[in-house]
């Protein structure tokens, strides 16, 4: 039987304070709350703001799971800077599916360009392995990564996060942005499967 939204889909204030919740047949627990991934962002951000001081880098993101981290971290952005999206992969399930697909091309010109990734979760690397080349190939000025998560134990592509929020075990999890199946996404903070 596949469960409704309604498992989660409570005002926001009460969704903080909910210890497990179910997304289809799984059950997810709290794992890492707004306020931590609220302060972490802000390091991050600080970071970023001080090495891409006047390079107006290109902040590109990889749809669907990086959105709300892009977002977030763009807004806490207080240099020049620009923001894009692109679409890559498809990934079905609690595992790495490894299928790459280009499904929205980048229009921006990198020639020249400082260029910063953005993904949601660094997992088996394939995903940006397979991506990296492409805009070396565009003769970007520079190439960096920031990711939301990485799970440094399901590695198998050498991939380097140069800003990473938070390192994870080799866990499922589903929440700001990552899903589960579909859903999962618009859930605040983040949950890991029980
Ligand atoms: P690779 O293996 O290419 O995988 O580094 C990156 C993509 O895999 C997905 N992924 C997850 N999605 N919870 C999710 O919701 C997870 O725990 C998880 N682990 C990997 C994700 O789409 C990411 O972009
Ligand atoms: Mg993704």
């Amino acid at each position: 039987m596949r469960h409704s939204p309604q498992h989660y889909s409570k005002p926001a204030k009460k969704l903080n304070a909910v210890a497990e919740i179910q997304i289809h047949d799984k059950v997810f627990v709290s794992f890492i709350s707004k306020e931590k991934i609220n302060a972490r962002l802000a390091e991050l951000a600080a970071q970023i703001n001080a090495d891409y001081a006047g390079k107006n880098p290109i902040v590109i993101g990889i749809l669907n799971g990086s959105f709300i981290f892009a977002a977030d971290i763009f807004r806490l952005l207080t240099i020049e800077a620009e923001i894009s999206f692109i679409k890559l992969a498809s990934y079905k399930g609690t595992s790495s599916t490894g299928n790459v697909v280009t499904a929205i091309g980048l229009e921006e010109t990198l020639k020249g360009r400082h260029v910063i990734i953005v993904e949601d979760i660094i997992d088996t690397g394939k995903t940006l392995h397979s991506f990296l080349p492409e805009l070396h190939n565009r003769q970007a000025a520079s190439v960096k990564i920031a990711t939301f998560l990485s799970k440094p134990e399901a590695l198998k592509y050498e991939v380097k996060a140069d800003y990473c929020a938070f390192e994870i075990e080799n866990k499922f999890v589903v929440g700001y942005g990552l899903d589960y199946d579909g859903l999962g996404r618009n859930i605040p903070e983040l949950y890991v499967l029980k």
